[in-house]
């Protein structure tokens, strides 16, 4: 290993940037319209992920930069499900044959939604796109203030098999600091509702690097969050984003953050946890008896399979993303509130028609394909199977990308011949490694982005 401390990526801040997506959407731009049926042609559509994005809160939280705005008038919702019922057909006569392996719905808060615009979700799911979330593997994202008995029954019988809830802290006055202000009794109902419901997987997130937190403030809402016996936890370091509430007086905390990100780690790794990636920790199977999350593993079960290198995604509703191999797509993309709601606004108005082509994203050429797929794969512990990249490629990756050689000199990755994987410093330095594997065409798009 070379000495440590003479590679930019271990010198420069440990949090440059998540790369949960490559490309960013900040490197999408204006498209020569497609129709939808040409750019879905030429693909495999037997395993496609589907998303629905739900753009409403109760609340804008002060670090958040999700595609959201809070308080919706109440006919805003209305209109926008029905918005959504336009593109579900206008997306399913494009592509009348694809079949879904995973079902996700996220936001912003997709709870926010009432019982009966949940039912009709899932029955037009269902009705139009085949997807019924009793065979196919399916994730809601929601907020404990939007949690009633009534939703969280009807996501049960419904067949749901993961919930995800944004709790971000146990500590009233960190959140009130971050400006998600939240009380813990409201907390407490939610995460019991949950439990008690025994879903397959309870998934908590949590923040570190809040204003006012400390190291043993951290521990103390790490501790609270496993009591509710969490399959899976998302540890997130706090990024401030220019045009979020918390951009304009917060510092950048990395010791902190580093600190808060070792010790979780250590404690979750030492009770029987398994580290995913960076940020997602997975209880190891059958630690949690009482719920039944037999069934939970993508890997051993004998349903349908998605595999986010190689299968695609239909996005569906404002602020969600699509992919195929070669092309990303989405429609327009902001941070500021005024914006947002200028983009839900012409995402109301579109006709069946409109919905059925791509004006806006990025087109992966061959290089582009070989970054995402390694991005994909080199910040998981899985890591990148060599053999798997090279029935994609027909090539090897370290010759395609020599950075790999690079790093594994450096201590951050390693190879054993078959597979590619981050070392423990690898792990907690994704957020500087990743971005490292960006392609100057794209760190060109991204920096030349005016944030609206
Ligand atoms: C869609 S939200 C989760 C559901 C729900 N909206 C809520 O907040 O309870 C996704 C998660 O991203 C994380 N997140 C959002 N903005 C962040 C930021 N600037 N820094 C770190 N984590 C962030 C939060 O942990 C949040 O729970
Ligand atoms: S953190 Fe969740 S509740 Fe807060 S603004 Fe973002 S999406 Fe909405």
């Amino acid at each position: 290993m070379i000495a440590a401390e003479s590679h930019p990526v271990l010198r420069s801040s440990p949090y440059q940037g998540y790369v949960y997506a490559y490309p960013h959407k900040t490197a999408y731009r204006s498209l020569h319209p497609r129709p939808l049926r040409a750019v879905w042609a030429e693909e495999d559509q037997r395993s496609l992920f589907l998303y629905v994005h739900i753009p409403f809160c109760t609340m804008r939280c002060g670090f958040c930069n999700l595609f959201t705005t809070a308080q919706p008038h109440e006919d805003l919702v209305t209109w926008y499900l029905e918005a959504l019922g336009q593109q579900l057909h206008a997306v399913r006569e494009a592509i009348p044959d694809a079949h879904f392996a995973r079902f996700a719905i996220g936001g912003g808060t997709p709870t926010y939604l009432s019982e009966q615009q949940w039912a009709h979700l899932f029955d037009q799911m269902q009705t139009v796109m085949g997807v019924d979330p009793h065979s196919v593997p399916t994730s809601v994202e929601c907020s404990p203030d939007t949690l009633t008995n009534e939703k969280v029954k009807l996501l049960k019988s419904r067949g749901v098999e993961r919930v995800s809830i944004g709790i971000q802290s146990f500590v009233e006055t960190e959140t009130v600091n971050c400006g998600r202000p939240q009380s813990q009794a409201v907390v407490a109902a939610a995460l019991n509702l949950l439990a008690e419901a025994q879903f397959p997987v309870l998934n908590i997130d949590l923040i570190y690097g809040l204003p006012g937190q400390t190291v043993d403030s951290w521990l103390y809402s790490l501790r609270q969050a496993l009591s509710y016996q969490p399959q899976e936890l998302y540890l997130y370091p706090l990024y401030v984003r220019p045009l979020t509430g918390l951009g304009r007086s917060c510092k950048q905390w990395d010791d902190v953050r580093l600190s808060c990100y070792r010790v979780a780690r250590d404690q979750l790794l030492d009770i029987g946890y398994d580290q995913v990636s960076m940020r997602m920790f997975r209880c190891r199977r059958g630690d949690f008896p009482k719920n039944d999350i037999s069934s939970y593993s993508a890997e051993t079960s004998d349903r349908p399979h998605y595999c986010c290198q190689t299968d695609g995604m239909v996005g569906l509703g404002c602020g969600a993303r699509s992919y195929t191999r070669s092309l990303h797509y989405s429609f327009d993309y902001a941070v500021a509130p005024r914006s947002i709601k200028r983009i839900i606004t012409d995402y109301l108005t579109r006709c069946r028609a409109e919905f059925a082509r791509v004006e806006h994203g990025f087109q992966l050429n061959d290089d582009e394909q070989k970054r995402r797929y390694l991005l994909q794969s080199i910040l998981n512990t899985e890591g990148l199977d060599i053999a798997r990249y090279r029935e994609r490629f027909g090539s090897n990756p370290v010759d395609d990308l020599p950075d790999l050689a690079t790093f594994a000199d450096f201590g951050l990755l390693t190879c054993d011949g078959r597979r590619w994987q981050p070392t423990a410093l690898g792990l907690e330095r994704s957020d500087a490694l990743g971005p490292w594997f960006f392609s100057p065409q794209v760190r060109h798009l991204m920096a030349e982005y005016e944030a609206q």
